[in-house]
């Protein structure tokens, strides 16, 4: 995605870290329930670190992600956080955590063997009483199709986004989404970009098998945001043995 690439400084203009505050903390009350003596977390995909940027309060957290400019995004906010750039199916921390969070960043895997990946250098990095929650933003039971926009004005630049998600093939466990993007620069120059991407569509019991192969127990909690409509489930996984 250009987004994540040379269009990564409008981020903070796109998606303001201020409008994460509400899930973070939902996400925080999940993790506790399961695991409440958290001193030390790792995520995997933790773009521009707005989630980090709230739960990194209530404990020590290493910020990783594939992608250098967002990393460079999350780095002006989150200047006390550790950051390190790789791949969330193989990267190695060479430390273990109390906490393995990914949120969002997992909806781009479509295959399979790739999410298991990742879970298994998740449980690479945990210690033995840790717990790994993902958040991802759909599954085949929660689905439906959605438009949304939104974007700030910020020091002088402007950013507005429309975001189309549907499900072109019901059968093929991909989705679909289109973003536009108009930017306004400091000097009035507009400028409009656009990004197609794809998205993992599995069932809840897809994840709990793949969860299980890894040695991992799921527990799907929900999460209410009081802005958006749909229906959506964390993952609370803990360790099997
Ligand atoms: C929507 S952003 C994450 C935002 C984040 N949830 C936050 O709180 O700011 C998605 C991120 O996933 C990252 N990503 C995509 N595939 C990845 C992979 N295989 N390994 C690590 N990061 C990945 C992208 O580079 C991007 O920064």
């Amino acid at each position: 995605m250009k987004l994540y690439k040379e269009l990564a400084e409008w981020w903070p203009l796109m998606s303001p870290h201020t409008e994460y505050e509400e899930e973070a903390y939902l996400f925080l009350k999940i993790i506790e329930h399961y695991h409440p003596a958290i001193k030390t977390a790792l995520e995997f995909g933790s773009g521009g670190g707005s989630n980090a940027f709230y739960l990194k309060k209530h404990f020590s957290m290493t910020l990783t992600d594939l992608s250098l400019d967002m990393l460079k995004v999350s780095r002006e906010l989150n200047p006390d956080c550790l950051h390190m750039q790789g791949d969330m199916r193989k990267i190695d921390v060479g430390t273990e955590f109390d906490l393995v969070f990914i949120h969002d960043a997992i909806s781009y895997f479509t295959d399979k063997a790739d999410l298991l990946a990742v879970m298994n250098n998740a449980k690479k990095h945990l210690k033995p009483e840790g717990l790994l929650f993902i958040m991802p933003d759909q599954y085949k039971e929660t689905f439906e199709p959605r438009t949304s926009h939104g974007g700030i004005d910020k020091n002088g630049r402007g950013m507005r986004y429309l975001e189309w998600s549907y499900d072109s093939d019901p059968e093929d466990g991909v989705t679909e989404t289109e973003y536009a993007y108009v930017m306004r620069d400091r000097d009035g120059r507009i400028t409009h970009e656009h990004d197609s991407d794809k998205a993992g569509l599995f069932s809840m019991p897809e994840w709990e098998g793949l969860l299980a192969e890894a040695g991992f127990q799921a527990h799907f909690e929900r999460v209410a945001f009081s802005k958006e409509p749909g229906t959506y489930f964390g993952i609370a996984a803990t360790q099997l043995n």
